[in-house]
């Protein structure tokens, strides 16, 4: 069984990332896989903010990611770049802690302006992590995406929704053809 786990980066909620990664996960429930989330909501905020890099809600993320074969990192765009508490739980991370993973990069945004910001702000973040297969990254406008009452993602463009199911079915190749599987 190939252990997908979402990592969600947004402090908000509800949070419309948090709900693409929740559409990411049932998905690939239905392909097979095992899903897993974690959400830096779920972690300490003294932990994160105070570099507790062995505090136990730390501790228990870092055994989360380690039994992952495959991640999906979800975020908002905040400012140009990922949001500053998801890099505040990478940071706290080893440094190998995404070696032998394939990553498949979110993010959502107000503007296309700032579509770039998975490749400059947030590949090289994983790359440093040690993530051997960083896919192409997907990214959502806002505009294309509403919360459902029960806080699920609801496409407003097929377009955007295409682009993220090939996203994910890129990281479902990514199994099917290397020694990834476990
Ligand atoms: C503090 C803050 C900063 C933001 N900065 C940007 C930005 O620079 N570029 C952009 O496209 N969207 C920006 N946004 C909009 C969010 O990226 C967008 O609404 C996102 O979908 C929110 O995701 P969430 O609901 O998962 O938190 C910002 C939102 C907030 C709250």
């Amino acid at each position: 069984m190939v252990h997908m786990l979402t990592i969600g980066g947004s402090p908000s909620s509800p949070s419309r990332s948090a709900a693409v990664l929740e559409y990411a996960r049932n998905y690939l429930g239905e392909h097979g896989f095992q899903t897993r989330s974690l959400s830096v909501r779920d972690l300490d905020s003294e932990e994160l903010l105070c570099g507790k890099f062995n505090g136990p809600t730390m501790q228990q993320a870092k055994e989360i990611v380690a039994s992952a074969d495959g991640i999906i990192i979800g975020t908002p765009v905040y400012k140009a770049a990922y949001t500053g508490v998801l890099k505040a739980f990478l940071d706290l991370l080893p440094q190998n802690a995404f070696a032998n993973k394939a990553v498949l990069p979110l993010a959502t945004g107000g503007t296309l302006a700032h579509m770039l910001a998975i490749d400059y702000a947030l590949k090289p973040v994983l790359a440093n992590l040690g993530a051997i297969h960083i896919l192409t990254g997907v990214y959502l406008l806002d505009q294309h995406l509403e919360l459902t009452n029960d806080q699920d993602i609801w496409f407003t463009s097929p377009e955007a929704e295409e682009r993220l199911v090939a996203g994910l079915d890129a990281l479902i190749e990514v199994f099917a053809n290397t020694r990834l599987r476990v």
